[in-house]
């Protein structure tokens, strides 16, 4: 099968076999077939975070399930359940629609709603942890579904149960805990700026959502257009010394809260920016001129050729400033 158009770099890459899956509880079937023969399938949602750096080694499975329900309803509460296989900013659109709060900032992100809880995704003050109730996994290694709530999905800085151990689990469905009320999170200046310069005071859930889709239209460049996973590189969290050290002789460093009181995240836009990187391009294989943090496919850039242009950035970087860049998409076919 063909996966060229079904990952949002739009590099080219096959699969031996490309098997769909609309109803999860089918799943123990499907993947006991002769085909599949029990081993454990690359799952593919909107494959907006991966990078064939190589052909998929095996089988490729995608939800196709699509279905949302309200499946509790108190006064304020609301817990809604939507299948793995669902569009991302469809389903906050809809939310937003239903006059739900919670799923706001984080609009127009590419993706489907059984990505969303694997990498943590999160956008202009939010992480969508925050609005987990529960994910729902099957375990192909035991043949069973689980059902895990927010703690047992271990949430960090993009990172998950799912994220540590890529094919233990597959995601068949995500219930997220909304609110009929708003409560606005506006931490992030860029969105309060966007806010302010729209004239809204004090914005509804769909004024923010407007704000954030104009922002990342702007900064973002669409993966329809131009090939693209969004940030390639997490911000590094380091120890508060280092952070301390690069910030004081970079007063325009921007640092920001860690993972405890010992650590500091850093910009990794702003490290590969100051490194001179910024609309570079070697062939089709090119750093976005609107933002440092994304690669973008010009055309018929290879998978390994933006890897190759992914560890040149890291390694220019880790000589500059002392600071180690780590991937956010998966990388297929190659190790980091
Ligand atoms: N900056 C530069 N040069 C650039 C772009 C940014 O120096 O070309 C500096 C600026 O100082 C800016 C700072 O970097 O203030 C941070 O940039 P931005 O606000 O765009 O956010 P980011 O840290 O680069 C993160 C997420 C994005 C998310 C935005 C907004 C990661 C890896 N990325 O980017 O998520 O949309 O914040 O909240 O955490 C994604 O994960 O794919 C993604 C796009």
């Amino acid at each position: 099968a063909d996966l060229t158009r079904r990952n949002t770099f739009g590099v080219a890459a096959r699969a031996p076999l490309l098997v769909e899956a609309e109803d999860a509880a089918r799943l123990p079937e499907i993947l006991a077939t002769q085909e599949l023969q029990g081993a454990a399938p690359l799952v593919l949602g909107g494959g907006s975070n991966l990078l064939f750096a190589a052909d998929a080694p095996g089988a490729v499975l995608a939800l196709t399930g699509r279905r949302v329900a309200i499946v509790q309803d108190t006064d304020d509460r609301v817990i809604v359940r939507a299948d793995a296989g669902v569009e991302w900013h469809g389903f906050v659109m809809q939310t937003l629609g239903l006059g739900l709060c919670g799923l706001e900032n984080l609009a127009l992100i590419p993706g489907t709603v059984g990505a969303a809880p694997i990498q943590n995704i999160g956008a202009y003050g939010v992480e969508v942890q925050e609005a987990v109730h529960a994910v729902e996994a099957f375990e192909p290694a035991t043949g069973e579904l689980h059902r895990l709530d927010r703690e047992a999905c271990a949430f960090a800085y993009r990172d998950s149960v799912f994220k540590h151990a890529p094919d233990r689990f597959i995601v068949t469905a995500v219930e997220f805990a909304l609110s009929r009320t708003a409560s606005p999170k506006l931490d992030y200046a860029g969105l309060r700026d966007e806010l302010g310069a729209r004239g809204v005071d004090s914005p509804s859930a769909r004024d923010i959502a407007d704000a954030v889709i104009a922002i990342r239209q702007r900064k973002l460049p669409d993966p329809a257009v131009l090939g693209n996973a969004g940030s390639f590189f997490k911000n590094p969290i380091v120890a508060v010394d280092l952070a301390d050290a690069l910030a004081a002789q970079h007063p325009s460093l921007p640092v920001f809260r860690g993972a405890g009181p010992d650590t500091r995240k850093l910009s990794a836009a702003w490290l590969i920016d100051q490194a001179g990187w910024k609309g570079h391009r070697d062939g089709d294989a090119g750093v976005a001129s609107s933002h440092a943090l994304v690669l973008v496919n010009h055309g018929s850039a290879t998978g390994a050729q933006l890897l190759s242009l992914a560890r040149r950035i890291a390694d220019s970087v880790h000589t500059r400033f002392g600071v180690a860049l780590e991937p956010e998409p998966r990388v297929i076919g190659a190790s980091w």
